[in-house]
Order: C-alpha cells, then structure tokens, then sequence
C-alpha cells in the first residue's frame, strides 16, 4: 500500500516500511540507525515541480529557483540540483566549499546571511558566486571594498524587511521590524541602503529580495510582501528612471508533517504570487522583473524518514488512571531538535512489522541527558513495540541532518539515498574517532 502525505513520494507499506522499493529492515541492517533516508526520485520531482510552476507562471519572467542549501546540503544533494538545472542558496563559506567540491555553476549560487565573514565575501566573490544578498549597511561597504580589491564588479540583491507578519513561529518568521535581518521599508533603512550601494562602482545591484519566514501555508503573506517590495520598485523607477530587473521572494512554503495536514502546492502559490506581481507592475507602470525563489523545506522536507531502533519502553502511571507509554529510541534532539526548539509536531509508525496489537497513548523520547528530548509528545501507537523493533518518522528531510548535533559526545547518523530498489550511502556515519580527532 501506498503511503501518503506526510510519507515521501515512492514510500509504501506492505508488512513493513519500504522507501523507494528498500526495505526499513534491509536499510537499518546495512546502515546502521538512526538513519535518514532520503528518496531520491522524490527530491527531483519536487526540486521540477517548483522550476515548472515558475516558468509556467511567469514565463519570459521567471528568474531562479535556488534551492536553499540550509535545509540540507551535501556533496551528492548539491550534485542533483546541479543536474535538476536550479541554483543553490548558500549562507556561509561552508555551503560554498560543499558547492564547489562538485563544481557546482558558481554563477548560480546566491549567498545569503546577516554577518559573513571578510573570508567568506572574498571567496564569494573570487569563486564568481551570482549574487550577493546583503544585509546589511556593514556590508555593503564590504562587499564593495574587497570586489574593488579583485577588480571585479559583483552583482549585488538588498535584502529588504517589508514588514510582513508570517504566520509562523517567532523564531522562524523573519520579516517583522524587531529581527536582526535586512533593511526595512518602514524605517526608510532600505532606501538609505539602495543609496548606499549605488555609490559603489565595484557593485551592481539588480534586484532586491525578501524572504519573510518559514513554514508558511497562508498565501497572503507572500502576496502582501511582493506587493511592498513592487512598490520600493517603483519608487526606484520613480526615483532614477530605470528599473531594478530582478525580485527574489525567498523561500518559505509550509509542508505536512502530520496525516491530515496538506503542503502548499507550487502551482497554487506561484499561480497567486504571479497575480499580484503582474497586477502591481501594471499598478506601478513597471515591466515585471524576473522572479526567484528560493525553497528549502518544501524541496528536501518530504522526501526524507528517519528510521530508529527502539532500545526500552515503560508505562508511566498519570493521574486519573490513565498510563503513557515511554518509548525509547536511539536518535533524539541531536539528529531532530525541532521538537524542542519549535515545539514542531511529527507522526511516525512501527516501521519493520505490522502488528495487530491495540494501540496505546504513546511518547517517543531519545537518548540524550534530558526531559526534553522528545521526538513525539503524543502518538497512539501498537502496544506491543518492543526492543528491537523499528520506528519510521517521516518529514525529517529538511533542517534535521543539518540542525544536527553531537550532544552527549552522539555520533551525527548516516544519511542513504534510495531510488529503484537499491540504496547507497551519501553521507557516512560520523564515528568516535571523528569526535575525538577534534581534541588536542
Ligand atoms: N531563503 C532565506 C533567505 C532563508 O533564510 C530561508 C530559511 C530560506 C530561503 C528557506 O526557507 P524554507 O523554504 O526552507 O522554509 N530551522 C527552521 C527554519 C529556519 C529557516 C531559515 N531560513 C526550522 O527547522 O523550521
């Protein structure tokens, strides 16, 4: 049987979980657990669904889907958006290395981030990245001074704050005033940092951009945020009778995590945003600028499941005669942290038998040194799952590998690619040894 949403595309269940025509059971084997699995076949159709809703929608327009690396990076991910034809959004020199380990088209990559380093501009900009996005007056100076020193003049975006509350969580919403990212309309900061950069012979800047948060369902919030970076647009044209030709949305479309809840749909959002855009161009008397994008979660989110191993289970008494059962896995908030820092809810199931046993209040908690450390607060799950057994939590693809930590000295797990009936390893384990290498 086919499994759906939150389940990853090629993911189906017959007497055990199987990804992609792998078996849990065979991949936990070979792999070892914790282990992500990330179905390949999946990723691809999801990185084009988003390619061919942006040239369907804006056509002679669309500018570039970046990928936003963030989300989850690695040599063999990074190969894929390269072959998919899409760019890549990178916020920091340790993106960019992983970028150009695959000689990833430099041309299109955009970095990103609120402090790089002088060291990561001037790789940046020696490598001959695409775009900057800079965030910041600090930067501008920046960017302009070391493109001056390699003689090079860099394409430059703005990162600009629109004021725009995401309906999201306070720690990854970003466009609101009181956050460290951008330059705000409000403030008339984004008009002082246009000004800024035109001063600098070493920059051109050719468009600017807003990203207003993550985990984003409601259209509104996209289409509210290009209606007031058109209208900076237009002020520009007003301004220097030219037109800034490029506007990037950034990245931020909500996905399921849980049965029940349904993704934003590429097709629908950029179908909504293209109205907008095209309406208020026409509005403003402007051409409409080529459009980017810049999805991470949507991407990666859903093509990968975590499979555990459970290692105990105990029954805890609660008040009023009820009782909770504690299963134990061997991963936990060093290989997911969303739960504890964003109170993100997941689904998971018994991954390696089905079983016909009744199905009890359960919370699925890790290995680590604290209360904290739970995957699932609250999941009915069959009442016999036992040591040994396998527990699959699906949605695990995007800001879980690369949120990971070595909390309690805990080796970061695997990561597998599967795809027709076989799988194969993308990511190695991380050992003992690599830990300890790191001490003098
Ligand atoms: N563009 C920019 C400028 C961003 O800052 C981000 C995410 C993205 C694109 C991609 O957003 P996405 O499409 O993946 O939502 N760790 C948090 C999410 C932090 C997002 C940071 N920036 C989480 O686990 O929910």
């Amino acid at each position: 049987m086919k499994l759906s949403e939150p389940y990853s595309g090629n993911a189906s269940f017959d007497g055990e979980l199987s990804i992609a025509g792998v078996k849990a059971s065979s991949l936990a084997k070979e792999f070892g657990t914790p282990l992500f699995v990330i179905d390949e076949a999946d990723f691809y159709a999801r990185a084009l669904a988003w390619r061919d809703a942006l040239n369907k929608h804006f056509g002679e327009e669309a500018g570039t889907v970046y990928y936003a690396g963030k989300a989850f990076l690695n040599k063999e991910v990074a190969r894929w958006i390269k072959s998919i034809g899409i760019g890549l959004d990178a916020c920091s020199g340790g993106e960019l290395a992983v970028a150009s380990s695959v000689d990833f088209p430099v041309e299109q990559i955009e970095l990103h981030g609120n402090n790089k380093s002088e060291a990561e501009i001037e790789s940046a900009i020696k490598a001959g990245v695409g775009t900057i996005v800079m965030d910041s007056f600090h930067e501008i100076e920046r960017v302009a001074a070391i493109a001056a020193q390699q003689k090079k003049i860099q394409k430059v975006y703005l990162r600009i704050t629109s004021g725009v509350e995401a309906h999201t969580h306070e720690f990854i919403s970003t466009a609101h005033e009181d956050q460290k990212f951008g330059f705000s309309i409000a403030s008339g900061a984004a008009w002082k940092a246009i000004e800024a950069t035109l001063t600098h012979p070493s920059l051109n800047l050719t468009g600017i951009h807003s990203h207003i948060g993550s985990q984003i369902f409601i259209h509104d919030g996209f289409e509210a945020a290009a209606t007031r970076l058109i209208g900076l647009l237009a002020k520009f044209h007003d301004h220097f009778d030219m037109q800034l030709p490029e506007l990037d949305l950034g990245g931020g479309y909500g996905i399921a995590y849980l049965p029940g809840e349904s993704a934003v749909v590429p097709d629908e959002v950029l179908g909504a945003i293209a109205a907008v855009v095209k309406s208020e161009c026409a509005k403003h008397g402007l051409r409409v600028p080529k459009i980017s994008i810049e999805p991470g979660r949507h991407i990666v989110g859903p093509t990968t499941t975590t499979i555990y191993e459970v290692g105990t289970t105990k029954s805890v008494e609660l008040d009023g005669g009820e009782s909770r059962r504690y299963i134990s896995i061997d991963g936990g908030m060093s290989d997911n942290i969303r739960p504890s820092l964003y109170g993100a809810k997941y689904t998971a199931l018994l991954a390696n038998r089905l079983s016909d046993s009744a199905t009890v209040d359960s919370r699925i908690v890790g290995k680590h040194c604290e209360t904290g450390d739970i995957v699932i607060r609250e999941i009915d799950l069959p009442g016999d799952i036992a040591p040994g057994d396998l527990i699959a939590v699906p949605a695990t693809g995007a800001y879980g590998r690369s949120m990971a930590s070595n909390y309690n000295h805990i080796p970061r797990p695997a990561v597998v690619a599967v795809r027709d009936g076989s799988a194969r390893l993308i990511t190695r384990r991380e050992s003992i040894n690599d830990l300890l290498a790191l001490d003098i």
